[in-house]
């Protein structure tokens, strides 16, 4: 990669913003844990250090030597960021006596200030501290104050370090993108030349270099992020690639000839392979939704090996994983505590001895569609909803059967279409139907029946870590209802899921 900022993770909430908003900018940017400093090589161009949930105050408060960069190379201190600078260089940090959070407005600011240009005085910024800084250290100056903080910004004298103790990321701080743009393009010098195109050119270069004229084999779930990636590794080496899409029974209507045929006029290399009674014999019986994880995971690992081992000499095996998953696996937090075993992260079996190659990994989700959309992937394919690798496993509540999977997609399909009809589709982050372990009583022409309840869900997420159940108008909600119990036979009462996540999850199981 060429140059960079360096974004050191003190634990705040916002780290994985700062490093979207310098992208936006068109500036590649890693994001690195406090006590994990990489080498401060040429390459990287300035260095932010993010913001925390700890006080610099607290006994062993995170700490980084920072005399080892600074004077050397422009740093931008935010909020937590802030207060060490200030409290190491000999500076006073105290409790905030008053509240400083939530929107503030710089009443008093050096617009000269090259951090400050193109701002305009009472810009509104986004507080979110409880420390906040008495006094500077000598040679620090004040560039900008808040009626209620004194010491909203400041500048080191005669060198390129600053602090900030608002929040520039949230979009409630209204001029943080020119903030951010005077550090990274004015003060770093950064040439704003990171673009999809630029990555492709990059990547597929490093592809070709590491792989060599080895063989590599991916599964393809017919997602995004394994579209993309196998993508990327083909243009980089062509049929050496071969990709292996699994029909586990439990993918949507239609699903698996559909993607398989968009693969294939993508021109790649393709093996689809149904087993889909192999998946269904092994989740027989099981009720556990921890349970049909671990045997849907079990079996995909058993297929897609049958299946690599049938390619000669293969050497390497592509993954879709992207950057938040890597930021989550090093993260100051450590990984997060398994509330659900997602059976596609859990890594590589020990016996299958592949190399991984991962060309996505440095990556946010928006970006790889942007990267695909480059690569000429269909739309389909890019603005496709996520769909969990256990597939509707995970939506119907109690045992898999082949008939409730049919019943389920026959639900899902009309759902989902009538979204894609009625121009909903594309508002929506993730939506699917659940199919329900009761019966309820209903009436149909003169009889009784005592059928299934599906329940219907549509949420609005940015990247799946929180969400929130979408407003979808009645009237298209009265219709998919109407739709559902007449056209699918066993139905007989559609609800519509209204839970956030937290405190429920987007998926029942
Ligand atoms: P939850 O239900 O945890 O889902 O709120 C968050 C996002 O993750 C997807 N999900 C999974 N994806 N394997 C996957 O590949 C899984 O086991 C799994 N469980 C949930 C879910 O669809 C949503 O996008």
């Amino acid at each position: 990669m060429a140059e960079q900022i360096l974004i050191l993770d003190f634990g705040s909430q916002y780290t994985q913003l700062i490093a979207r908003r310098v992208r936006e900018l068109n500036v590649y940017c890693e994001i690195h844990p406090y006590n994990k400093v990489p080498e401060i090589t040429s390459d990287i161009k300035g260095i932010i250090l993010s913001g925390s949930p700890c006080s610099v105050r607290d006994e062993g408060a995170p700490d980084v030597d920072i005399d080892a960069f600074r004077g050397k190379l422009p740093v931008l201190g935010v909020c937590y960021g802030a207060q060490l600078l200030a409290s190491k260089y000999g500076g006073e940090v105290l409790p905030s006596t008053i509240r400083e959070y939530g929107r503030a407005n710089l009443d008093h600011i050096d617009l000269h200030h090259d951090l400050l240009k193109e701002m305009t005085h009472g810009s509104q910024v986004w507080m979110s501290h409880g420390d906040t800084i008495k006094e500077l250290p000598t040679g620090f100056e004040v560039i900008a104050s808040t009626s209620s903080v004194r010491v909203a910004a400041f500048k080191v004298e005669g060198e390129k370090t600053y602090g900030i103790q608002f929040h520039p990321e949230v979009t409630h701080s209204l001029e943080g993108k020119n903030l951010l743009r005077n550090f990274v393009v004015g003060i770093c010098e950064c040439n704003q030349d990171w673009t999809s195109d630029t990555f492709i050119d990059a990547t597929v270069a490093e592809l070709k270099a590491k792989i060599g004229s080895d063989k590599v084999v991916m599964g393809l779930s017919g997602g995004v992020d394994s579209s993309v990636a196998a993508t990327l590794i083909h243009r980089a080496i062509g049929d050496q690639l071969t990709c292996v899409f699994v029909d586990n029974g439990l993918l949507r209507k239609n699903e698996f000839e559909e993607v398989l045929d968009s693969y294939q006029h993508m021109g790649l290399n393709v093996i689809g392979v149904d087993s889909k009674q192999r998946f269904y014999d092994a989740l027989a019986g099981l009720t556990d939704p921890e349970a049909k994880r671990k045997a849907i995971g079990r079996v995909f690992i058993e297929v897609f090996d049958d299946e690599a081992h049938k390619i000669e000499g293969v050497k390497w095996l592509g993954q879709g994983t992207i950057y938040p998953d890597v930021i989550e696996s090093v993260s100051v937090k450590g990984p997060s505590a398994t509330i659900k075993s997602h059976h596609n992260v859990g890594g590589l079996p020990d016996f299958m001895k592949l190399s991984v190659v991962e060309p996505l990994n440095t990556l946010f989700k928006d970006e790889v569609r942007e990267v695909g959309r480059a690569l000429g992937i269909p739309e389909n394919i890019i603005g496709r909803h996520p769909f969990p690798g256990p597939g509707l496993a995970i939506r119907i509540l109690g045992d898999i059967t082949a008939e409730k999977v049919k019943t389920l997609q026959e639900v899902d399909y009309i759902f989902i279409q009538g979204l894609k009809n009625h121009g909903l589709y594309d508002q929506v982050w993730q939506a699917g139907a659940i199919l329900l372990p009761i019966q309820s009583v209903g009436v149909m022409g003169d009889e009784r029946t005592y059928e299934k309840v599906v329940a219907l869900r549509a949420v609005g997420s940015v990247d799946g870590m929180t969400a929130d159940w979408i407003h979808l108008p009645y009237d298209f909600l009265g219709k998919m209802s109407n739709e559902i119990i007449n056209r699918v036979k066993g139905v007989n009462r559609v609800v519509y899921d209204i839970s956030s996540k937290p405190p429920a999850t987007i998926e029942w199981e």
